[in-house]
């Protein structure tokens, strides 16, 4: 079974009360199960984490490089500013996938930015808690 490391950023732990007539009312627990169903059903072993801390965010993926695991990442709000994050992203060996649940070009300028995919395998945004489902698809697929 592949293993892969679905991981969040800050703010994503509040999914379901976060303001959801942006981000829907999937909680965040309800995410986590759905990752972790779908990805059983496509032979892939997901673990999934969230957490507002970046040095936390930059040490599961030096975790993920070291052990050649995908990842399917969703930075949140460092997508917009974090070098650490993307410099971290660059060093992971295997498919790299970042997701948004909103599309961030529709959105406030600061936004359309991502310092992060230029080093992701690609990207998938605006499907709500379906970007995950279509990112585990893409990893199984490379699996
Ligand atoms: C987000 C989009 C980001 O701009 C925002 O800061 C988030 C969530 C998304 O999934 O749509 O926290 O990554």
């Amino acid at each position: 079974m592949t293993r892969v490391l679905v991981l969040n950023g800050p703010n994503l732990g509040r999914l379901g009360s976060r303001e959801p007539e942006v981000y829907g009312t999937v909680t965040y627990e309800e995410l986590v199960r759905r990752c972790e169903e779908v990805g059983a059903g496509l032979g892939l072993e997901v673990e999934v984490r969230q957490t507002d801390d970046e040095a936390e965010l930059v040490g599961w993926l030096h975790e993920a490089a070291d052990a050649g695991l995908p990842v399917v990442l969703n930075p949140a709000a460092f997508t917009h500013y974090s070098y650490a994050l993307r410099d971290a992203c660059a060093q992971l060996r295997a498919p790299l996938i970042e997701v948004h649940l909103t599309n961030p070009a529709t959105r406030e300028a600061f936004r359309h930015t991502s310092v992060v995919a230029g080093v992701a395998t690609g990207t998938i945004a605006g499907f709500g808690v379906r970007s995950y489902d279509l990112a585990l698809q893409v990893v199984a697929a490379h699996a």
